[in-house]
């Protein structure tokens, strides 16, 4: 008997603990920003954020456990092929908009604490809504070509394994944090141009400038140091002492400010041992500041 109820109780410190490491990957995945409609005072994860892409305007879904309009119902085993593979539970695939082309680098014990922390917020009964796409994308059915072509179904890990600090970072930038996903820019399919991954793009989320944070000294972040951008990821200031803007700004409220300082000092060291790669990328969001200053 006692026994018995020593083990329920251990079980249950085990299921707390993986509640809260499912919160931390939660929060360095950034899933909270693009299913939370913040801007139209929506509730918790109940999804309809409008993400608008040069192919169209995505509304994401409701991904509280509401087992009707969310995703109460789903195993354990659907929840880890949609954010690996990029399929529903129906073998439907998803639209590259949900970055499973970065989620899946991560590890199946971190997707299912993930689902376990998922499986503790309230419930929201909030009905999907559908894309506003063109006629020829709304057929799911050809973005089995935009798989083969772009998927790597190993996920984007670059493989600095020698090192246990940059396979760290490797893991927060590629797989986690997917900062590639708006700092790459992408060919006229969508598909992320690796050659130029990290070195920032003029036609970002909702077409802004998302700069280069590869460390090329003039276009890029080479001049800032480990601790620059450990501080930029926790506080948003650069070293010039802008303030990081819009989606940035984002990344960093709901994600990076709430990593322990050495994981982000593992992100920084990772993206500052990166090729540097000269790409210039529109004006410095401090020069546009400047010039509306210069007469
Ligand atoms: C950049 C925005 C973005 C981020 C970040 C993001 N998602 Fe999504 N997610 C989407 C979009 C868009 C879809 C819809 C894709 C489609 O319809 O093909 C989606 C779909 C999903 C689905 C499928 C839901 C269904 O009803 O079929 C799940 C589950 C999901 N996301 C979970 C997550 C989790 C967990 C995270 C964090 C690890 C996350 N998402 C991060 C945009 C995002
Ligand atoms: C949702 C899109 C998005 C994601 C994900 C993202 N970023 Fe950014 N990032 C931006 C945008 C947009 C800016 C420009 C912000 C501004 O104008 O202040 C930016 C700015 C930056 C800057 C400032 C560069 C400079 O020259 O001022 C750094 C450094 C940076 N990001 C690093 C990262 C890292 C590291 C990650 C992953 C942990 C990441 N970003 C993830 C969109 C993103």
């Amino acid at each position: 008997m006692l026994c018995a109820a020593a083990s329920a109780a251990s079980a249950q410190v085990d299921d707390a603990s993986k509640v809260s490491r499912g919160e931390y990957i939660f929060r360095a995945a950034g899933c909270a920003g693009c299913h939370t409609d913040e801007a139209n005072n929506g509730e918790f994860l109940a999804g309809g954020r409008a993400l608008k892409t040069s192919f169209g305007v995505f509304y994401t879904p409701n991904i509280t456990p509401h087992p009707r309009y969310g995703i109460g119902r789903w195993t354990d085993a659907q929840f880890v092929r949609a954010l690996k593979a990029g399929l529903s539970p129906r073998g439907r695939n998803y639209y590259p908009a949900f970055p499973y082309v970065a989620y899946a680098g991560m590890r199946r014990e971190d997707v299912l604490a993930l689902k376990a922390y998922l499986d503790t917020v309230p419930p929201v009964a909030w009905k999907n809504r559908s894309h506003e796409l063109p006629w020829y994308l709304r057929l799911r059915g050809t973005l089995w070509l935009w798989k083969w072509r772009y998927f790597d179904p190993r996920g984007p890990l670059s493989n600095s394994r020698r090192d246990p600090v940059l396979a760290r970072g490797d893991y927060l930038v590629n797989a986690l944090s997917h900062c590639g996903e708006c700092h790459t820019p992408r060919d006229r399919l969508g598909g992320r141009v690796e050659a130029l991954r990290h070195a920032g793009t003029g036609d970002g989320p909702d077409g802004e400038d998302v700069p280069n944070i590869t460390p090329h000294r003039k276009t890029g972040i080479g001049t800032w140091s480990e601790d620059d951008l450990e501080f930029y990821l926790e506080t948003g200031l650069t070293p010039d002492g802008d303030s990081a803007g819009s989606l940035m700004a984002e990344v960093i409220d709901n994600g990076t400010r709430h990593l322990s300082r050495s994981d982000r000092l593992a992100i920084a060291r990772y993206v500052l041992s990166l090729p540097p790669i000269e790409n210039a990328v529109g004006a410095p969001a401090s020069a546009k500041r400047r010039e509306q200053w210069d007469f």
